[in-house]
């Protein structure tokens, strides 16, 4: 099965099983203070690690709860079985299911589902990215001043940012921290924020938001400007038009 087809149909599937449970009773446990883990997290998560096993045997798989296989081969899944756990503990509904395919340690394809509101992002490397199939681009504003731009703040190291998030509310249109970090590089993608940043972040957050971005005209690299290291955690997503000016006041 094409990689892009299996992970776009098993992002619907998790995302479906999310939505189920959002308005049952829902067990949350803390990794740490404020990092919530919900019993759905691990449901999603467990959805998906079966499915890869059945279909790509041979591929590794790096899932935030625990889903990690080493793999026989060159290719790897990377999965966040939900990201925007604290929203959906919440039940606010922006939250999502990311996964992306890589091959030889290059990015291929990154699916996204939001499934509150049907939003399916998927794209292949150097392909246009699509929601719900139909072709989607960055937006075209090229000064902060008129940008919407988004961030988020890992609550242990809300100081690292603080500065920045003024900065940018004092500068751009507008600033939104909406805690679904996939997500928000997907509303890049999709042309309705100009700008996201975060720094902590994990590879699962960001691999397939960085596929999709690419694939629809946008620029992903570190907030330093320096080629975007899923280890390394530090992101800023844009539209291209915007990236060297929010790179300059994030430094
Ligand atoms: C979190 C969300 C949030 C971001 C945090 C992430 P999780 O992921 O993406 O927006 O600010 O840094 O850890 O825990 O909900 O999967
Ligand atoms: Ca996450
Ligand atoms: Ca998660």
């Amino acid at each position: 099965m094409d990689p892009l087809d299996f992970i776009i149909s098993l992002a619907r599937e998790a995302g479906a099983l999310l939505a189920d449970r959002l308005d049952g009773p829902r067990e949350i446990a803390y990794k740490r203070k404020a990092d919530l883990v919900t019993d759905a997290d691990r449901a999603s998560e467990a959805l998906i690690v079966e499915r890869i096993r059945a279909r790509f045997p041979d591929a590794a798989i790096l899932g935030e709860e625990g889903g990690v296989y080493p793999g026989t081969g060159n290719e790897r899944f990377i999965v966040d079985p939900l990201d925007g756990t604290t929203n959906y503990a919440h039940r606010y509904p922006l939250f999502c299911v990311s996964i992306a395919y890589e091959r030889a340690g290059i990015l291929e394809a990154g699916a996204i589902y939001a499934p509150m509101f049907d939003e399916l992002y998927a794209a292949r490397r150097g392909r246009s990215a699509t929601l719900n199939t139909k072709p989607i681009a960055v937006s075209p504003i090229d000064a902060v001043s008129d940008a919407l731009v988004c961030t988020g703040f890992v609550p242990s190291r809300y100081e690292r940012n603080a500065a920045n998030f003024a900065l940018l509310s004092r500068t751009a249109q507008a600033v939104r921290r909406d805690g679904s970090a996939a997500l928000d590089v997907a509303f890049v993608a999709a042309g309705r924020f100009e700008a996201f940043w975060e720094w902590d972040l994990k590879p699962w957050d960001m691999a397939a938001g960085a596929v999709i971005l690419a694939a629809a005209g946008g620029t992903v690299t570190a907030i330093d400007g320096s080629p975007l290291d899923l280890a390394n955690g530090s992101i800023l997503a844009t539209n291209g038009t915007t990236h060297a000016e929010m790179q300059r006041l994030l430094e």
